[in-house]
This record gives structure tokens, C-alpha cells and sequence, in this order.
């Protein structure tokens, strides 16, 4: 796969994580060393950034209400990190603008989720989120719960165009934040790690009433289509929202990088004692026809820029440094810390990745560290703050699998466990993952449940979640959640194709790929059959995948068996509305058997044509396909006047 290809696939996987799951699984910074890294190479390699390009789109499109497209597009912030990189962003203004002195609003950086108000003629009709800029989910219903934003708008004076489109941050208080998880841990649910994914969570989910007891807020920071009538500049459009009956984002007016030191300053200082989060400070040019004069790029307003805070830091004490072993049989070590709050959140484990990180870090059981953590998810250990004395020995490299005992391979960077079949480390990975969000979805089965069916020997493979009993979930959870799970267990066993291949775990084959293949060969038969060159052929694939794919699914090899197995376990891909097949509105049975393929092989190459099969003729047949040495199938189905035709017959329509 070229580096374009996988930064492209990365980013996007970690967009899902991000704005489709409120779930991050890296740090902001390194998000945007990838983003940058993409950015630098579309640029040499000349390629450009089209709307399939993530380094163009400020989001990812959604999953839950239907989608809109904004009226004006939905822009990002650029980041500074440091005053140097202000100071350079508002030399760039001058210079643009040709003239000395411009005032700037300076408005705190609300970590929220960012939304879009539609008003036609004063009438609030649509709430969409940012999605990828572009177009967002409608999340009306639950926005019209939240107190505070206005239905309808109306003040003496003001003037209000026929189309308006209200922009701001839809955020948790922080004490509502608090409340929320003393609820949520009484009744044993999963708690929020921070008030934006807090926020998106319940922005996100269809119980408008539940929106409404969750205490959201929102702090109005602009203004999309016609905000241009309202006033002429930033900080009077605010004014006049204001007046409209919106809480507007507090802003200070400052013409030089002095004043906007001194804001910086006081915003730090304060953003603890704060009611919300912030994350930073934004820097808008005022002036709404100089901005325009500025103009912007694909992601970002040349006009604007976020001051984003440093990351938080705390020190804490490495108690033991734990692998851990993934679905694929990565081998990751852990630090285990003393529990630290650090970044609005409670930390008490921290991944190194791998033993390099863990050597040239030089990090060891005892020692004392350095742990930093962004107003985001994944923490990390920056440095060793003082060794153990006398310090502990170096960690070593495994020889044996921590989970299992069997052997491990370290390829320079990752070990690896080499034991695919048994090691009850990577079943659970496995499991994890079929179970999961993105796969079959299956709520309340979640790792600690997998944990127990695994040790308990109830599961010994992702086929056999779906056999799951509810008297067989019942010792681990009791008669209530068994069937509870049981229940969506059922739920589960329709799924899209994406889905269901993504849920197999083919090395390589993510998530994007998994929705290439879905769109490319649209049943799951098309994709057994497909060949190397056939997906070598999707753009963003290349020999790994196409390798991994082709042996995954190699004739009565145990891919072919497992996805043979999930289907005779009731499991149904639901297939798009779209695909019509060569077959399809045939219903067919085979019979008998052919020199070179197997009965699975021929039924995928048939419904790959759009074909049903059944096992057994009856009315509803409409074609008895025959092999050699058909058995009495031909006779009923000459008796039932359907039509008999060859296997070889039926398959030169491919
Ligand atoms: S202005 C065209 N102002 O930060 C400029 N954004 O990282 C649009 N945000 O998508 C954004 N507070 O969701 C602006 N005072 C503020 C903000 C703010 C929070 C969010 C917003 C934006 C994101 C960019």
C-alpha cells in the first residue's frame, strides 16, 4: 500500500473514532502529525485533495440522522501551539491586507461540538453537526431540546434575513459532566471521559427527552449564510445574536500581539475556574469584509487561528509495565501508574507502544514519569522524571508469549505472539472485535463478558458468540442481562456486507477496505470469488491486502469454513437496495457435484450473480442447478415443471 493510500485510510479510521464515535484512540498532536504528513505529500506528490481526500474534509460524515448539506461550508481552525506562530499568522494578515493596524476578537476555544442553526424566516428548521464541512447529521430534534437555543427569532430592530444560519459550540457544563457520571456509575454504566464526548455522545443518540435532562449548553461563536446582514463585523454579528437570544462566546478586542499576549495569559490562567472547557483561544480578524479580502483554504479561514493550550502534565510512579496481546497477536506493553488526574480525567494506565519506545525512553518499573494528556483520550509518558534507586533492570525482550507461554517474533519494532489458533489472548481480541461497535454491534457484550466466556471455555471462536444461549449467559451475568444480550444478539445477525467482512479480522482488511470491497463485488459470494488482480484493481489496496484477502478465502480453507459457519448460524448480509445481479428473482437449488468446485463455491458464484439459494425444491424454486450423479431433486423438480439447467451452463453467465 502506498504511504498516500495508508495515511489516507489512518486518517479516516481515526475521523470515524473521533467524530463518528466520540471515541479518540490518539492524541490530537499525533492526528495532526498525520494530517500534516498528508498534507506534505499530497503537495509533492501533486495529487489533489479532493472530497475523498481527508486533508480536505474537516470531519466525517455521520451515521444516525439524514444528512444535509450546510448553505455555507462549515471551515476548521488552524492551530498555533506558541505566540511565534500568531505573531507570523497576523504579519500574514498585514501583509494581505496592506494595512498596519487590524483589530482582531479574541474568543475562548470551547471544547464542544461544533453545530450549525438553520432559520428559515426567523423559524428554527434544521440543527445539523459539522460532518465533514460539507454536510452534517441532523440532530434537530434533540438540539430543540436544549435549553436555551431560541425556536424562533424575533428582536425589536433587528432585521432578520429570510435564511440565517447560526454557528457555535454545543458543550457540557462541567458540573453537569459530574452528575452525569455519578448517575452513570450507580446504575453500572461506563462513565464519560470528558464533557465533549459527553457532549457529542448525547447529541448523538435519538432520546430527545434524554438530551434534555443532560444540562448541554451552547455558546453561539458565529455565523454562516447571510450572518453578513446582520452586522459588519464579527463581534457586532455576535452582539445582535445576542440580542436575538443567544449566549455568545465572550470576545476582546486587540489590534497587536501585546494585548493578544496578555489575553493568552488571563485565559490560562482562568481556564480552570472556568464552567466549561476550553481548549484554547481564537484569534478572528473583526472585520467581516477584510476577511473576505483574506479569504480561506479548503479546511481553514485565512482569518482565524486557535491558540490550542499545552497539553496538561502530572508525575506519577510506573508500578509494572503489563503486555498486552491484540487480536493479530501484537504483543503491547503497558505501564501500570499510580492513578493520576491529569487532563480532566483519571489515569492509571498508559500504553508505550512497543520496547522501543519503551528503551529509548528508558522507562522502568518503579521509576517516576512524567504523563501527559491533552484535553483528549489517549494519554502518554513523555520522560522518565527521576529513576528508581537503584534502578530496575532494563525490560527485556519477550521470548514467550505472556498470555499463552508460546513462542513470540520481534520484527524490530512489534513482537508479536505466534500462536493464532490458541492463545486465549488474541480469542479475546478476536471476539472483542467481532462483538464490537463497527462489526456486529452487539450491546452490553462488552470486554469483561468476553473475558469470562473465554476463560469459562463457553467460547472458543467468533462463530460460536452467535450460539450463545441465554441459559450459557446467564452464570456470567445473570437472567436479566443474558437476555438482554441475548436479544441483541439476535438484533446482530442482520448486517451490511462492509460490516460483516470488516468483523472477520483479515489482516489489513480495515474498515475502508472492507467498504471497497462491499462496494466493488456487493455480496459476500462476489467477494469470495473475486480474484487477486480483481482487487489489486480498487484504488487503495495493494499486495498485502489483496495476499491477505485471497488467502483468507482460499477454497475449504478455515476463512471459507468460518464465514460458512456465521452464515449457517442464521447470520444475513442485508443487501443495498442497488445491487441487481445477472440471477437476480432466481431461487435455485444445486444437485450433484462438479469436477473442480465445491457446493459453497458454486452457491457464492451464483448469488454473487444476484441469485437466492435454497436447500430443498419446492414451489418457490424457480431453477434446479445439476451436477454429476444428481439425486432425486431432478425428479420433484420435473414434477413441479422447474426449469433444470447445468452447473456449467449457470456459471458461463458470469
Ligand atoms: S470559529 C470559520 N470560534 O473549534 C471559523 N470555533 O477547531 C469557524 N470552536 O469547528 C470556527 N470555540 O467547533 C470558532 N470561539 C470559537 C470556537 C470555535 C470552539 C470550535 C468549532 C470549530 C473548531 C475548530
Amino acid at each position: 500500500m502506498s504511504r498516500l493510500t495508508e495515511l489516507r485510510d489512518v486518517i479516516r479510521e481515526h475521523n470515524v473514532a473521533y467524530y463518528r464515535n466520540d471515541a479518540p484512540t490518539i492524541t490530537d498532536a499525533a492526528y495532526d502529525t498525520l494530517l500534516s504528513e498528508l498534507l506534505a505529500l499530497e503537495t509533492t506528490l501533486g495529487v489533489t485533495s479532493d472530497t475523498a481526500s481527508l486533508s480536505g474534509s474537516v470531519g466525517t460524515p455521520v451515521g444516525l440522522g439524514k444528512v444535509h448539506t450546510h448553505k455555507s461550508k462549515m471551515l476548521s481552525l488552524a492551530n498555533a501551539f506558541d505566540t511565534e506562530t500568531i505573531a507570523k499568522f497576523m504579519d500574514g494578515v498585514s501583509t494581505k491586507l496592506t494595512i498596519g493596524a487590524t483589530t482582531y476578537c479574541m474568543e475562548p476555544k470551547i471544547d464542544g461540538l461544533a453545530i450549525n442553526l438553520h432559520y428559515v424566516r426567523g423559524e428554527l428548521l434544521l440543527a445539523t453537526t459539522r460532518g465533514d464541512g460539507t454536510a452534517g447529521e441532523d440532530v434537530t430534534a434533540n438540539v430543540k431540546s436544549i435549553f436555551g437555543i431560541p425556536h424562533n427569532l424575533s428582536a425589536e430592530g433587528v432585521v432578520i434575513p429570510d435564511e440565517l444560519e447560526v454557528r457555535g459550540e454545543i458543550y457540557l457544563p462541567k458540573r453537569e459532566l459530574v452528575a452525569i457520571n455519578l448517575l452513570r456509575s450507580a446504575s453500572g454504566e461506563k462513565l464519560f471521559v470528558n464533557a465533549r464526548n459527553a457532549a457529542a455522545g448525547t447529541l448523538r443518540q435519538s432520546d430527545p427527552t434524554l438530551c434534555k435532562t443532560r444540562g448541554l449548553s451552547l455558546y453561539v461563536y458565529g455565523a454562516g449564510i447571510n450572518g453578513n446582514l446582520l452586522a459588519g463585523t464579527h463581534s457586532d454579528v455576535l452582539s445582535v445574536l445576542e440580542q436575538l437570544g443567544f449566549s455568545t462566546t465572550p470576545g476582546w478586542l486587540v489590534s497587536n500581539i501585546h494585548e493578544v499576549g496578555t489575553q493568552l495569559a488571563s485565559w490560562a490562567d482562568k481556564r480552570s475556574i472556568l464552567a466549561y472547557d476550553i481548549d484554547g483561544v481564537v484569534l478572528k480578524v473583526n472585520d467581516l469584509s477584510q476577511q473576505v479580502q483574506i479569504g480561506a483554504g479548503r479546511r481553514y479561514p485565512h482569518w482565524a487561528i486557535a491558540y490550542k493550550f499545552p497539553a496538561e502534565e502530572g508525575v506519577s510512579v510506573v508500578t509494572a509495565i503489563v503486555w498486552q496481546v491484540g487480536r493479530m497477536g501484537v504483543l503491547t506493553p503497558v505501564a501500570h501508574i499510580n492513578p493520576l488526574v491529569v487532563g480532566g480525567a483519571t489515569v492509571s494506565r498508559v500504553t508505550l507502544h512497543n520496547l522501543s519506545e519503551i528503551h529509548n525512553k528508558d522507562i522502568r518499573i518503579n521509576d517516576k514519569v512524567v504523563v501527559r494528556r491533552a484535553g483528549d483520550v489517549i494519554p502518554e509518558i513523555v520522560r522518565v522524571h527521576t529513576g528508581a534507586t537503584p534502578r530496575e533492570p532494563v525490560v527485556k525482550v519477550l521470548t514467550n508469549c505472556p498470555v499463552c507461554g508460546g513462542g513470540v517474533e520481534f520484527n524490530g519494532v512489534a513482537t508479536y505472539c505466534k500462536d493464532s489458533t490458541s492463545c486465549p489472548g488474541q480469542l479475546k481480541g478476536r471476539i472483542s472485535h467481532f462483538v464490537s461497535k463497527k462489526c456486529f454491534d452487539i450491546d452490553g457484550f462488552g470486554d469483561k463478558l468476553v473475558d469470562s466466556l473465554v476463560a469459562g471455555n463457553v467460547l472458543k471462536d467468533t462463530v460460536g458468540v452467535h450460539r450463545l444461549t441465554v441459559k450459557a449467559l446467564e452464570p456470567f451475568v445473570g437472567t436479566k442481562r443474558a437476555v438482554k444480550i441475548h436479544r441483541c444478539l439476535l438484533a446482530s445477525k442482520e448486517i451490511s456486507l462492509p460490516r460483516f467482512l470488516y468483523s472477520l479480522g483479515i489482516p489489513h482488511i480495515g474498515r475502508s477496505v472492507s467498504e471497497a470491497l462491499a462496494d466493488k463485488y456487493g455480496t459476500v459470494a462476489g467477494v469470495i470469488c473475486a480474484s487477486k488482480e480483481s482487487v489489486l484493481a480498487i484504488p487503495g489496496t495493494g499486495d498485502t491486502i489483496a495476499t491477505n484477502l485471497v488467502t483468507y478465502l482460499q477454497p475449504s480453507g478455515d476463512g471459507i469454513n468460518t464465514i460458512s459457519e456465521l452464515l449457517g448460524n442464521g447470520i444475513t448480509i442485508k443487501i443495498p437496495e442497488t445491487t441487481v445481479g445477472i440471477l437476480s428473482g432466481e431461487v435455485m437449488v444445486i444437485t450433484g457435484t462438479h469436477p473442480e468446485l465445491s457446493r459453497t463455491e458454486i452457491a457464492a458464484r451464483l448469488v454473487a450473480l444476484g441469485g437466492v439459494m435454497a436447500n430443498s425444491v419446492s414451489r418457490r424454486v424457480t431453477t434446479l442447478v445439476v451436477g454429476a450423479n444428481p439425486g432425486g431433486k431432478v425428479a420433484k423438480a420435473k414434477k413441479l415443471g422447474i426449469t433444470i439447467t447445468t452447473i456449467d451452463d449457470m456459471l458461463a453467465k458470469q
